[in-house]
């Protein structure tokens, strides 16, 4: 079988408190693969973005195994995990993080200015990357200029600029009303279906139910990991959507 981009083993994130002890991961193991469009929900201090932060190398496990693409992270030295966080991972936040002085082109230059690209090569990914969102003729604009919708598409165009290996989306939808959410989630899909590799944190079943997969976390550990139709709060919860909808 092909190496998984992503492989947690017996991954541990303690925190202590004075005397308490909290498990943000309390013994964390699952891989992901080229092609995968995982979820990761749970409710709110489950562990969700500990395990984001992991993955995205942002933060350290107290103990276990974190392999990024077959490479032990543990064992690289800070530029080494800047260059392969910057080649191998594309990031989209709830806020979109993108910086309100900068234009929308070169926000979503950013992350390809630390590649040593020429600035001409640059604005043609940027470009080509804002052409897939749908937003090519916004690239002037401030991000204040545009709608939440529209700021979430550019922050898109920023994480596929670099062509990463894993697209990471923590809460991509929490800014969001109920139909522009519905909205970023269908292009995630189709990224997917496009062959990009997505992995989802999010604590919104009707949000999860989009992913392929899902991995279900509850106080540090994982309950569930199979089929996203296979989770019985997700199910029920796509049903129940069904049945309002039938409805009206
Ligand atoms: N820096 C920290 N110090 C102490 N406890 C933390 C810290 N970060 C997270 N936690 C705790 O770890 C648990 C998991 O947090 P988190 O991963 O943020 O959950 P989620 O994203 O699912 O809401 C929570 O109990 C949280 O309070
Ligand atoms: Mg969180």
């Amino acid at each position: 079988m092909e190496q998984p981009l992503v492989e947690f083993s017996d991954i541990y994130k303690i925190y202590t408190m004075g005397d308490t002890e909290i498990r943000a991961l309390d013994g964390v193991s699952f891989s992901v693969h080229k092609g995968e469009f995982l979820a990761i929900i749970g409710q709110s201090g489950s562990g969700k973005s500990t395990c984001m932060n992991i993955i995205g190398c942002l933060d350290v496990p107290t103990s276990g195994t974190y392999l990024l693409n077959g490479t032990d992270v543990s064992t690289l030295s800070d530029n080494q995990l800047a260059e392969i966080r910057n080649e191998m991972l594309g990031f989209i936040f709830q806020q979109y993080n993108l910086l309100p002085k900068l234009n929308v082109l070169d926000n979503v230059k950013l992350p390809l200015m630390y590649r040593g690209l020429k600035d001409s090569e640059q604005t043609a990914r940027a470009m080509e990357a804002l052409d897939r969102v749908g937003l090519r003729d916004k690239c002037r604009h401030k991000p204040s200029q545009l709608s939440g919708g529209q700021q979430q598409r550019v922050s898109i165009a920023r994480a596929l600029a670099g062509s990463p290996s894993v697209i990471l989306a923590d809460e991509p939808t929490g800014a969001l009303d109920s139909k522009t959410s519905r909205e970023v989630m269908d292009f995630l899909a189709e990224l997917n279906q496009n062959g990009n590799t997505i992995i989802l944190i999010t604590h919104d079943n009707s949000i999860a139910a989009t992913a392929k997969r899902v991995i279900r976390v509850h106080d540090g550990k994982i309950i569930y990991d199979g089929p996203a139709d296979g989770d019985d709060i997700i199910r029920s919860t796509v049903l129940s959507q069904k049945e309002k909808e039938a409805a009206i």
